[in-house]
């Protein structure tokens, strides 16, 4: 397996510029399975090493796959105009991993600011565009909590499709079904713009202002029960591999 240089590792994750990760080691800030390393130059398999910089644990990942639990009142951009970003949830190695200016992981799609549920997030172009292009057809669960008493003529009308108004094609859902008196469950493979709001809207409903979208599935990807608004953790190996096999 090749190895890499201490001061490149830590470079390749986002620490900072080449010299500021030499820095960091020759100031004793870097240890690699518990003991310390000052020579910035010494070489390590980098593929799963672990190494903690200035107390903190990190483990190498040479792309970056993580899930968020997108909490309300934060944006998806990296500019939000009202919201704080989405971004400062993430620790600065992860927001700054490759440099340059596409620098940082990135949401695959977004949700709206009241939007709560499962993002993922990636530096790998590939799947960012696999699991947000229309043509794939990646289902996304989401718990909608509506206005009014949820009704089945509304059901069958969001299964069977409405036209929103940016576009005379019908959009459907590709499940759905009543969890509650005001509440569904949504599933749709597409991702245009509000566009649960707006199919709610179109079957005279509407979804609750605070607390009324939830996302809680991406493909074969749920929300872990364990995982709090505002925590996010890597994808597992096993995570990445439902994924492939199953969207
Ligand atoms: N549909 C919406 O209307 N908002 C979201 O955040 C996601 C899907």
């Amino acid at each position: 397996m090749a190895t890499m240089q201490l001061q490149d590792i830590l470079f390749s994750q986002g620490f900072g510029t080449r010299r500021v990760c030499a820095g960091l080691v020759q100031q004793g800030l870097v240890a690699v399975a518990g003991v310390t390393c000052d020579d910035p130059a010494m070489e390590f398999i980098a593929e799963g090493l672990r190494f903690s910089v200035q107390g903190v644990d990190w483990e190498y990942h040479e792309k970056a796959y993580l899930m968020l639990h997108k909490p309300a009142g934060y944006e998806c951009s990296q500019k939000p105009s009202t919201y704080p970003s989405i971004y400062t949830l993430l620790p600065a190695p992860i927001r700054q991993r490759g440099g340059g200016a596409a620098a940082g992981v990135q949401a695959v799609g977004r949700l709206d600011q009241d939007t709560t549920g499962l993002l993922l997030l990636s530096d790998d172009g590939k799947f960012i565009h696999r699991m947000s292009s229309p043509k794939h057809h990646v289902p996304k669960v989401y718990e909608v909590r509506a206005k009014h008493p949820v009704d089945d003529a509304q059901i069958r009308k969001l299964l069977a499709g409405v036209v929103l108004d940016d576009d005379p094609r019908p959009v459907r859902a590709a499940a759905c079904e009543k969890s509650g008196e005001n509440d569904l469950s949504l599933t749709l493979t597409e991702g245009k713009y509000h566009q649960v709001k707006r199919m709610i809207a179109a079957v005279g409903n509407r979804v609750e202002d605070v607390g009324g979208l939830h996302r809680a599935r991406i493909g074969s990807l749920s929300l872990p029960d364990d995982l709090k608004p505002g925590q996010w953790r890597w994808l597992t190996a096993a995570d990445l591999a439902s994924i492939a096999a199953r969207g």
